[in-house]
């Protein structure tokens, strides 16, 4: 769990991050591709569409050079879970199975989250042992049968049963040691006129857990009929619906394997399709899809597939029978432009559509999962889903209705940003409803035009002489620690032009021969680690077989900056002191600027 209990000892946290391979630990949230001998990925901390991000095994560092992001394994997972140090490393603890030894047990230090966690999971114990051991449980495993959900699936998914009562799980939970106050926050109790009650009663429940498997908060399903069909747990401080995806913990190494996620809309069609061998499959919680789930589906797939049951838009009729139809699930209008901007950034995100009245658990349970592949690979782009959509409420055989059409259209295809995409969709729409493309573009253009700022992503490339001399000595000296050796020690921070650079070339002085790695990280201040991983992990410029020419070569450059700034500053000096004044003062200074423009000249005769 990620509650704290007290001071972790250094042994401890330097046992837990030697055994806590980065690349195995990103990999639970990045796709990375091995290129040389580091390893690259699409950034987890901003939206990216090429990878900047890597990690590198041997010091066991990552950094981003989009963002900025770097550090070990524990800034990892504070930055990606949100923790801080100390629960990070309980976290990493926890998934290699490290016990810690913690210094003193004080339960107030334990945070609100924690407990949170806490009572979610031994709620979802307690409604496991009700659905699997107790007479009352039989409903439960009666109605899961009938739906032809088996142990496994039931048992990997964590389902349970809360009993048919109204203060059981309260009851439970307080004899645990749990306060009212807390459970009222997590969820499992509510306040009504009469007194607190169990918000979840005879209902199957399904835990929803984040990408580490820890319960933060539950689903529970009515046994037949009844309403409403799902009762849920509210948003709290470690629920967001907009930003979870049920089964993600489960499905997530499928995903990376396959580099494909199908995100369904449903609890149980997740469950049926995993049983049916399809594992890399999540679902939205009664919620539309949004760009925020796309950003945590980014870390892990290439490609997403959305499985809509059947179209709302051809269901009117049977609209008023709930208002869970699948039109309210759909991304809406807002989250259309994110969408469309990742799946021009490299995601990939198509659509299907499953047949009238069938959801994906339905399909496979009458059509299989073979017919279940075929439908997959039928998927459409998503925005070419959208116009057919669109076109699909019209009927263009009439001109009239042609023309509402592209109108409609019109209104999706604004809402994109760039012009490129706007234009390819343009040239499909003229096409699916046969009309001329340039006069649709004319109309287009006098409708929505607008002057569109063109945003450069010019990257600033072009260094500072000295501020590339800078960076490239202390990648090496980060890098190599035989390098480190070879620093002249005339040298000092003097010769660095920026605070941050000097301030490590100080600590790197300091530290002699070691291995700049993941331990040394911890020592460094904070604001300095990202600084550091940049440098080390940054692209050499040069030959490994001619690196100390290089780095002699540095050097060089770094020392005859310095001699210039002396020089200059001398000359400014002597300019304003008067020959007369102070003659010895100014004879010593002049002496002092003789000797430094004879070094200078030195430095230039070494060079080839
Ligand atoms: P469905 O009605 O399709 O349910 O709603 P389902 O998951 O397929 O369940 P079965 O197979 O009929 O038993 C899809 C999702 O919408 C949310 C739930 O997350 C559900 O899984 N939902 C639905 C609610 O939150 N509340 C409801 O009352 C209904
Ligand atoms: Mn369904």
């Amino acid at each position: 769990m990620a509650s704290y209990k007290g001071r972790i000892k250094e042994e401890d946290i330097s046992t837990i991050r030697e055994r806590s391979n980065i690349v195995d630990v990103v990999s639970d949230y990045v796709m990375l591709k091995k290129k040389g001998k580091l390893f690259w990925g699409l950034c987890p901390f901003h939206q990216e569409k090429s990878p900047s991000f890597k990690v590198d095994p041997a010091t066991q560092l990552f950094h981003c050079f989009g963002c900025g992001e770097g550090g070990n394994v524990f800034t990892f997972i504070m930055k990606v879970e949100r923790l801080d140090f100390p629960e990070a490393v309980g976290a990493l603890a926890e998934r290699i199975g490290y016990r810690i030894n913690y210094e003193a047990i004080k339960p107030k230090e334990a945070s609100k989250k924690g407990r949170i966690l806490e009572a979610n999971h031994l709620a979802m114990l307690f409604y496991q042992h009700i659905l699997q051991k107790t007479r009352e449980g039989e409903r439960g495993r009666t109605y899961l049968k009938k739906r032809g959900l088996n142990d496994d699936i039931v048992n990997s998914y964590g389902l349970g049963l809360a009993p048919q009562s109204w203060g059981s799980l309260d009851n439970y939970l307080i004899k645990k040691g749990f306060s009212r106050a807390e459970l009222l926050e997590a969820g499992l109790v509510v306040k009504g006129p009469k007194g607190y009650y169990d918000r979840f009663r005879g209902r199957l429940i399904f835990p929803i857990t984040d990408l580490r498997g820890h319960v933060i908060a539950f689903g529970g399903r009515v046994l037949g009929t009844g309403e409403p069909k799902y009762l849920n747990s509210p948003e709290t401080v470690l629920y967001h619906k907009s930003s979870t995806l049920y089964g993600l913990h489960l499905a997530k190494s499928q995903i990376v394997r396959t580099g494909a996620v199908l995100v369904v809309e449903g609890y149980t069609d997740v469950l049926a399709l995993a049983q049916a061998g399809i594992l890399n499959v999540v679902a939205t919680l009664g919620t539309a899809f949004t760009a925020e789930h796309i950003e945590l589906l980014k870390r892990f797939a290439e490609r997403v597939i959305l499985v809509f049951d059947a179209d709302a838009a051809g269901m009117k009729a049977a609209e008023s029978a709930s208002s869970y139809l699948s039109e309210f699930r759909l991304p809406q209008t807002e989250a259309l432009r994110n969408l469309e901007q990742t799946s021009t950034s490299g995601i990939d995100v198509k659509v299907i559509m499953l047949p009238q009245n069938l959801d994906p658990a339905d399909f496979i349970a009458a059509q299989g999962a073979e017919s279940f592949y075929k439908l997959v690979d039928l998927a459409e782009p998503f925005f070419d889903f959208y116009l057919t959509r669109e076109i699909n409420k019209y009927n263009i055989s009439e001109v009239r209705q042609k023309e509402q059409a592209a109108l409609a259209c019109f209104k999706l295809i604004a809402m994109l940003d760039h012009p490129a995409s706007q234009k390819e969709y343009l040239s499909k729409v003229a096409q699916r409803l046969e009309l001329d493309e340039e006069a649709l573009t004319v109309k287009y253009n006098a409708i929505y035009k607008k002057s569109s700022a063109i945003r450069s992503e010019a990257r600033a490339t072009v260094l500072d002489p000295q501020e590339r001399a800078e960076r490239s000595l202390l990648h090496l000296a980060l890098k190599y620690p035989e390098i480190r050796n070879r620093i002249p020690a005339e040298m000092d921070e003097s010769y660095f032009v920026s605070p941050a650079h000097a301030q490590i070339f100080t600590v790197l002085k300091s530290m002699g021969g070691g291995k700049f790695d993941a331990s040394a990280l911890d020592n460094l201040d904070k604001g300095l680690a990202s600084k550091a991983t940049e440098l080390l992990l940054a692209e050499p410029e040069y030959e490994e077989e001619k690196l100390l020419k290089y780095f002699k070569d540095i050097l060089i450059t770094l020392k005859d900056f310095h001699y210039r700034r002396q020089i200059s500053k001398l000359k400014a000096e002597l300019q304003s002191l008067t020959s007369q004044e102070n003659k010895m003062h100014y004879d010593a200074l002049f002496e002092e600027l003789i000797a430094l423009e004879a070094k200078r000249r030195d430095l230039k005769e070494k060079v080839p």
